[in-house]
């Protein structure tokens, strides 16, 4: 192959070098600059993490307070964005209106878009930190039909989009702190994951230079696909489709005549389990009994499935366990969020992982534009055949 060699969807190759996160894939290990994320899920919390993943430290006190200052600062979005909202169909996917939106903060701060800059990559990576749950929110309650409910600064990053979401100016809106929690260790878990699909689409883009809105943006259409962060939604949708734990052994049957995959089942890297769907088992376990639905169908559903896929050699063979995604629909149902905002609530957290990555790679001076060859398989040079000889 001369000087390049073949290798289709990446399965060998290392697009870059990274100090934010590590993945063992046979060992079913991922930490966070060194972090393991067990530990960060129990004991951290969803701004600190952040932090960490942006700055590589774990903030002190005073650090912290003023992250979740400066951060709460940024939580709203100009009046102009708003109106976006209204060029959509009320029924448009959450995600197509994020796809739009996230892309469009690229018109509204020019202040801050050099790039080369630390401090304006510094103030970009906030403002998107603050302001996607904001839109995500926004795009929930214009898919439903209720009006926009603006931040209040009182609340915590995770409390304050249950709010955004879940209050109406006619009633007071408390959030519940298991759900607030189990929340929180959704979006922690969802934080960043190395070189995925939609975070290797924004260092793609952002190696030419783009600014970090369009970036995030490209990482939000990439990340909806359901082989990667739509697998959530399609998770959920997989449960009730099957609807009877007694209609398991034939979904596994159509599963290996490879009718359909199993979704929120396998991973590239992880041939092992994954770590996060420990936690996300844990975390289901908790909300269903604080709420009540320990005899919750679509739960017992994915235990029977996980049971019968694990005892199954077609996927011992293959090593494919549950992923994050197999439980965190089940969470994020029981917190009462909509199946099509799921993918929304993967996006809002993976956008510090997004940012954080292509500030790590905007800010190496000797990173370069992004450009995969290929192996060319079409037709060789031929002459030019006029209209009438074709
Ligand atoms: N159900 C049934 N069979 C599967 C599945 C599955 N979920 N995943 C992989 N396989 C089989 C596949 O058919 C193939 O079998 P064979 O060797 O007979 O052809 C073998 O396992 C290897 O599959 P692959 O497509 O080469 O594996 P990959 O590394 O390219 O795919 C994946 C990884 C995540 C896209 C895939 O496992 C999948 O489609 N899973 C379902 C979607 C899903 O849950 N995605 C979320 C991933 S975790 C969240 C995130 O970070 O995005």
């Amino acid at each position: 192959l001369g000087v390049f060699t073949y290798d289709p969807a990446f399965f060998a190759t290392a697009s870059c070098t990274s100090a934010i996160t590590f993945i063992d894939g046979d060992a079913g290990l991922l930490f966070y600059r060194g972090y393991p994320i067990e530990q960060l899920a129990e004991k951290s919390d969803f701004l600190e993490v952040c932090y960490l993943l942006l700055n590589g430290e774990l903030p002190n006190a005073a650090q912290k307070t003023e992250f979740r200052q400066i951060i709460t600062h940024h939580t709203m979005v100009h009046d102009q964005l708003a109106r976006f909202f209204n060029g959509f169909r009320r029924d448009a996917h959450p995600m197509a209106v994020m796809v739009g939106v996230v892309g469009a903060l690229s018109a509204f701060y020019h202040d801050s878009l050099d790039i080369s800059n630390p401090q304006h990559r510094e103030i970009s990576a906030h403002r998107l930190l603050a302001k996607v749950p904001t839109l995500a929110a926004m795009a929930y309650k214009y898919n439903v039909g209720e009006p926009f409910m603006y931040p209040k600064n009182k609340f915590s990053y995770v409390e304050n989009f249950l709010y955004m979401m879940f209050a109406t100016p006619a009633d007071d809106y408390v959030p519940n702190p298991l759900l607030v929690r189990a929340l929180e260790r959704i979006f922690i878990l969802h934080a960043d994951h190395e070189q995925n699909a939609s975070t290797s689409t924004v260092r793609l883009a952002g190696s030419s230079g783009a600014n970090p809105f369009a970036c995030v943006a490209s990482g939000i259409a990439a990340l909806w696909g359901p082989a990667h962060g739509g697998a959530n939604e399609a998770a959920l949708k997989m449960l009730e489709e099957i609807g009877d734990v007694s209609r398991v052994a034939e979904y596994v049957q159509g599963v290996k005549d490879k009718k359909y995959r199993l979704m929120g089942f396998g991973h590239r890297v992880y041939k092992n389990m994954d770590p996060r769907a420990n936690v996300m088992r844990e975390t289901c376990y908790e909300v269903l009994k604080e709420l009540k639905l320990e005899n919750n169908k679509l739960f017992e559903l994915a235990m029977e499935l996980e049971r019968t896929a694990l005892s199954d050699p077609y996927f011992i063979e293959r090593k494919l366990y549950p992923n994050v995604d197999f439980y965190s629909g089940i969470v994020l149902r029981a917190i009462g969020i909509p199946t099509n905002m799921f993918t929304v609530i993967f996006a809002l957290a993976r956008t510090i992982g997004w940012v954080s990555q292509w500030n790590e790679m905007i800010g190496d001076s000797e990173h370069k534009i992004g450009r995969p060859r290929q192996l060319y398989r079409g037709a060789l040079k031929r002459d030019f055949v006029p209209m009438e000889k074709r």
